[in-house]
């Protein structure tokens, strides 16, 4: 997920990483991946974007238990030449960009206990490798990645993270993409939840809003219960040439100049692709 808060406050290495140690997770531990893994691919098929469900295929996640990164690496570098390494959790935000930049996906080594099976606070195992690391077997996505971890380290000399953030959220975690005439999910916080990979795609509550930069940009998220917005992009392309050949430094001028749009909120400009009844929304 994102890099507000930090698990420890002195690094265990200095790049932050540790080794997986994956023979020490426990028979439980494989158990609660492959009960998870089981219930969101049956979930997944016809609801995920051809690019999430490939990946999850090249990359033979199905494998049962939790992935051993270094062999996962090794598929995944020959795909786009990304590497998953372990952290003990949430990393500072210039190392966590460092390692993005550099086509490093952090992952926390942790998984979630048989009592979070579907909701945990803090991004585990399952969120970060069965979530993420798919859509990094895609060359075009795999590409955005990489920008956006260097992105990240201008945002920061530029004091734009929180608009930079914003974009992460919208994309990585929460986006939507159009395939075929319908819409299909690709941000991992949708592909790793139960509840919201259908609530994302089904329910009548949330606003479904065409892609634009900007606009995400200036919104607020919530991340305590289901986005009351999903932004819609119409193909890997089109987002890796809006953010990849735009430079950010004028607009998050504009931006900062600019009042926040609220959660729920429909602007003038926006290609509303369904405007949400936000029955499911509590205050
Ligand atoms: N073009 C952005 C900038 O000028 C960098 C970026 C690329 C950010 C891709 C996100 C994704 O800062
Ligand atoms: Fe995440």
């Amino acid at each position: 997920m994102t890099q507000d808060t930090h698990v420890l406050d002195a690094p265990p290495s200095p790049d932050w990483t540790i080794p997986q140690d994956w023979d020490r997770y426990t028979p439980e531990e494989h158990a609660t991946w492959d009960t998870l893994f089981a219930r969101q691919s049956a979930l997944l098929a016809g609801r995920a974007s051809e690019a999430y469900l490939r990946g999850l295929d090249v990359l033979k996640l199905s494998k049962p238990g939790i992935p051993d990164f270094a062999e996962l690496s090794e598929r995944l570098m020959k795909l786009t030449g990304w590497q998953v390494v372990a952290v003990p959790g949430l990393v500072p935000d210039d190392v966590f960009f460092d390692h993005m930049a550099n086509r490093r996906f952090v992952a926390g080594n942790f998984i979630r206990r048989p009592d979070q099976l579907d909701y945990i606070q803090e991004p585990d195992v399952f969120h970060d490798v069965f979530g993420h690391v798919p859509m990094l077997a895609d060359p075009v996505f795999a590409d955005y990645l990489e920008a956006y971890g260097r992105g990240g380290q201008r945002a920061l000399e530029l004091g734009a993270l929180k608009h930079l953030g914003r974009l992460y959220w919208y994309t990585v975690e929460f986006g939507l993409i159009e395939e075929a005439g319908a819409l299909r999910i690709y941000g991992s916080g949708i592909v790793s939840s139960a509840a919201e990979s259908r609530f994302a795609l089904d329910s009548d509550s949330p606003n479904r809003i065409g892609f634009d930069l900007e606009r995400v940009m200036r919104t607020d998220y919530r991340i305590d219960d289901f986005q009351q917005n999903y932004f819609v992009i119409p193909s890997y392309d089109a987002l890796l040439k809006a953010t990849v050949e735009t430079d950010f430094a004028p607009l998050y001028e504009r931006i900062m100049a600019q009042p926040d749009i609220p959660i729920a909120a429909i602007e003038p400009g926006d290609r509303v692709l369904t405007r949400g009844t936000q029955s499911h929304a509590t205050e």
